[in-house]
């Protein structure tokens, strides 16, 4: 990311207001309430991201939407009969879910929940990058925005990321990655694949400390160390699991061990905790005093949906402005390498 990239990010975080206010049980008892008779009422479903407030997490479980990772999100969206859909996550999955349902109406709690990655990789700059690789197949995260993707030849979630490149690098063709260097790190070194990366990072995975990681480590024997790729390759390298939100929970469901430290956004520990009430999950350490550390092993955009602007928008008709648009040109391109991704990783699914 360069130095202006994390200017960005910083007066992004700076203008925004993050914090939700803090509601008694009372107070959020009456809004469980009226978002679920509105989301009847409307007709629509809430989408919820694992990294979300538990409570928002709750709701869209309690009123038959999903809790899921970014890949399945889409799914969900694409394929639920709801004519509007509530997407509690960040903007490119808002877009995400736009693109693969034009029909449908999206709104987002706030459309200023962004994303680090998306913010880092301007639709004009990454175009010229891409100019200058002609030669290279263009494979973009799902953590950009809908410009940037339509751009791409392939999109990707981190579910299914060493799968693809790997199945490209078969193919023999060279990869030009974005934006988030260290998911392209971990699938290059996975594949062998020849993959020209982007300078991107996510600031709440970037954070994690292979120091502190060992120290607590140490201190919990038993524990099983769960990793989110996004994190940095020196992290990376203690765990003894490195998957996608949905891989990690999977993955501590599988494995004996009583006591898990888990390096990915905390709001994980709600499905994690609901799914295994027995097991322990620990935060893996950060480092505690960088530039944007208001992250901090949690997501500053992710806790920007709460249960009152989720009222708030589904109250309006036109959800106080909180609809997701995308340009009609723009998401027809996107369209063609998302609908890869979904064919893909459908197809894993199915192997
Ligand atoms: P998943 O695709 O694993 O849900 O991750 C999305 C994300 O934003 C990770 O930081
Ligand atoms: Fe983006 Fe990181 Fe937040 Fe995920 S956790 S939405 S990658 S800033």
């Amino acid at each position: 990311m360069t130095q202006l990239d994390r200017d960005r990010v910083r007066e992004h975080l700076a203008n925004t207001a993050s914090t939700q206010p803090i509601l008694d049980e009372e107070a959020r008892a009456h809004y469980r309430a009226r978002i679920a008779e509105q989301l009847k009422a409307r007709n629509a479903v809430l989408v919820a991201h694992y990294y979300t407030d538990p409570e928002i997490q709750a709701l869209a479980e309690a009123t038959g939407g999903c809790v899921a990772d970014s890949l399945e999100m889409a799914r969900f969206g694409k394929d639920h009969p709801a004519t509007t859909l509530i997407v509690a996550g960040v903007r490119f999955m808002g877009e995400t879910a736009k693109i693969l349902s034009p029909e449908k109406r999206v709104f987002m709690p706030t459309l200023e929940a962004t994303c680090s990655l998306d913010i880092g990789c301007p639709a004009d700059a990454f175009a010229a990058f891409c100019d200058q690789h002609p030669e290279r197949t263009v494979v973009v995260y799902a953590n950009t925005s809908a410009a940037v993707k339509a751009r791409a030849d392939w999109v990707v979630t981190s579910s299914i990321a060493v799968e693809l490149i790997d199945y490209l690098d078969r193919q023999g063709e060279k990869i030009l990655w974005a934006p988030d260097r260290h998911l392209g790190a971990y699938v290059r070194d996975k594949t062998g694949a020849d993959v020209l990366c982007w300078d991107g990072e996510c600031i709440v995975h970037d954070e994690f400390q292979a120091k502190g990681l060992l120290d607590l480590k140490a201190l919990h024997p038993q524990a099983a160390v769960l990793v989110h790729p996004e994190s940095p390759a020196s992290v990376v390298e203690i765990a003894d699991v490195v998957g996608s939100t949905s891989q990690l929970i999977a993955a501590a469901q599988k494995l004996d061990n009583p006591e898990f430290i888990v390096a990915t956004d905390r709001g994980i520990f709600y499905k994690m905790q609901q799914l295994m009430p027995d097991k322990i999950f620990m935060a893996a350490p950060t480092a505690g005093n960088g530039a944007t550390c208001r992250s901090c092993a949690s997501c500053p955009w992710m806790a920007m949906n709460g249960l009152e602007n989720t009222l708030v928008v589904l109250k309006d008709a036109n959800g106080c402005g909180q609809e997701i648009h995308v340009d009609p040109a723009i998401a027809e391109r996107a369209l063609v390498p998302l609908n890869r991704m979904l064919d893909f990783g459908a197809e894993l699914k199915r192997r």
